[in-house]
């Protein structure tokens, strides 16, 4: 299975020409890579842009409303980022729980436009104001449960899931980075969540990434297991050379696993 690997800028860069160069430098590289997905998440108002340049990479919104159509200022829905090639979202990201008062009520109404648009969710669990490294499973747990309960068999299979614990965030205020060991502990509890809900054989098909501070210097401690099927990438997905660096240990570690 190929590893996949997030570039998450959240509201960054601040303009355009600078989006575009870093699209490109790191688009131009990817042709290299044969088990690896990279995505790239720019900011919403990038995305048109970029519609018709991806070659190597897909393109995935970092948010969609939790409505389909109407009278809410500011937002943006699932079929009008539909017609710029975007074919993920990430949805339930701590940001947007802990800033922007999104509720896991919202993230349930956003997955189900997502399966309706036939756009790939990335559903983001353990991000929490009040995450720690003793909670953090009883956190996966509420989100996984809150979060998918309108979701069926079917659909539970689509999701690609992404293991966000917020004190591994680079931009939290007491970052604690996570461990490989620990992180490939909680991506397997994920696991065993959507093997209660759809069996262990489709489970093992179902994507489960890391997220928290991933860049070219710790990359390796994630990557070597094999239960990562990849990273959400923010701050160092803003330099082309470290996340190049971090997507070519994932392609070289999932060559590894593939043998
Ligand atoms: P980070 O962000 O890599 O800067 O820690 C990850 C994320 O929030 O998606």
């Amino acid at each position: 299975m190929k590893k996949l690997v997030i570039a998450n800028w959240k509201m960054n860069p601040q303009t355009l020409l600078e989006a575009k160069r870093l699209f490109h430098s790191i688009e131009v590289r990817l042709h290299k890579f044969n088990h690896i997905q990279v995505l790239i998440a720019p900011p919403i108002v990038f995305l048109p842009v970029f519609a018709h340049s991806q070659h190597y990479s897909r393109l995935c919104s970092q948010n969609i409303s939790f409505v389909e159509a109407g009278a809410l200022t500011g937002e943006v829905s699932a079929s009008q980022i539909k017609q710029f090639k975007v074919e993920y979202a990430i949805l339930g990201h701590s940001e947007r729980r802990m800033y922007l008062g999104e509720t896991d009520d919202m993230v349930v109404k956003k997955l189900d436009l997502c399966f309706q648009h036939k756009i790939h969710p990335i559903l983001c669990l353990g991000g929490d104001r009040l995450a720690s490294k003793t909670n953090i499973k009883n956190i996966i747990l509420k989100q996984f449960k809150n979060r998918t309960k309108r979701v069926s068999s079917n659909n539970l299979a689509k999701i690609i899931f992404a293991y966000e614990p917020t004190y591994a965030i680079s931009t939290s205020k007491n970052v604690k980075p996570e461990t490989g060991e620990f992180a490939s502990q909680m991506i397997k509890y994920i696991r065993l969540l959507v093997a209660k809900k759809i069996g262990k054989d489709k489970a093992l098909g179902v994507k489960v990434l890391y997220g928290g501070s991933v860049n070219k210097n710790n990359v390796y401690d994630y990557a070597s297991f094999q239960d990562i099927d990849g990273a959400l990438v923010g701050g160092a997905s803003l330099n082309s050379d470290n996340f190049y660096d971090v997507i070519k240990e994932f392609n070289h570690q999932a060559s590894k696993q593939s043998i």
